[in-house]
């Protein structure tokens, strides 16, 4: 269902031999349709995808954002449930003001795919994100391509980088020492390590959850 509102959409999500994308946003949100209130999208092009998760998740406000606005987009999403805004995903003084007191049940980061733009906006972003909310950065197998600054096993890649949030899910674990029964902190856990509730791998994909309750 969501590959044909991508193709209808012209999104560039849509990919005739490669429906996977579609797929893990079905698998991840299907049950939330109704629960999503506020989605970002970083990098829109055309607007494909915004126009498709305007027709998928039907009473959330969907906002985006783009170095450029080539489309006329600022016009096209102007709507009581769409917006648009010009900026650079690394300007973190405009990421961190840009729509102001929204904070998002989904952010995903489809914009230069430059592997250090991707850490760089997460780890800004991240904040940004509502309370069981859910971080999406698109087209990961940049970390590996040379001309996104990637390379396998390179330093500074996004994957790289994502891979420490894999022990973050269990940082009680080595930031808590535990003597007889008696729990004694070790180390204050970082604000990242009290928010990631999870990290999901995929061809081309990650989805960070946020956890669900302050800690
Ligand atoms: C792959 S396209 C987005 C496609 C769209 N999300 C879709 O699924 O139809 C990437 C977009 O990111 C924008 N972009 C590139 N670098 C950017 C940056 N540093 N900050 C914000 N947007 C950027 C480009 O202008 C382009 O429109």
């Amino acid at each position: 269902m969501l590959n044909d509102i991508f193709r209808a959409e012209k999104a560039m999500k849509y990919d005739e031999e490669n429906e996977h994308y579609a797929e893990l946003y079905e698998r991840w949100f299907q049950t939330k349709r109704y629960q999503v209130k506020n989605l970002l999208e970083i990098g829109v092009y055309k607007g494909g995808a915004l126009r498709s998760w305007l027709r998928y998740f039907p009473i959330a406000d969907v906002y985006g954002i783009d170095i450029k606005d080539k489309y006329n987009l600022s016009k096209k999403f102007n709507t009581e449930r769409s917006h648009f805004a010009i900026g650079n995903q690394i300007d973190n003084e405009f990421m961190l003001n840009v729509y102001p007191d929204i904070m998002f049940d989904v952010i995903i980061d489809d914009a230069s795919h430059i592997v250090e733009h991707q850490w760089k906006t997460f780890n800004f972003m991240f904040q940004r994100v509502a309370l069981g909310g859910t971080y999406i950065i698109e087209d990961i197998h940049t970390s590996y391509w040379p001309a996104f600054n990637g390379g396998y096993g390179r330093k500074n890649t996004f994957v790289e980088k994502a891979k420490t949030l894999v022990d973050m899910v269990n940082y009680k674990a080595y930031k808590i020492i535990d003597r007889a029964g008696q729990y004694k902190v070790k180390e204050e856990p970082t604000w990242l390590e009290k928010n990631i509730h999870s990290v999901s791998f995929y061809r081309g994909l990650c989805f960070i959850e946020r956890k669900k309750a302050k800690l």
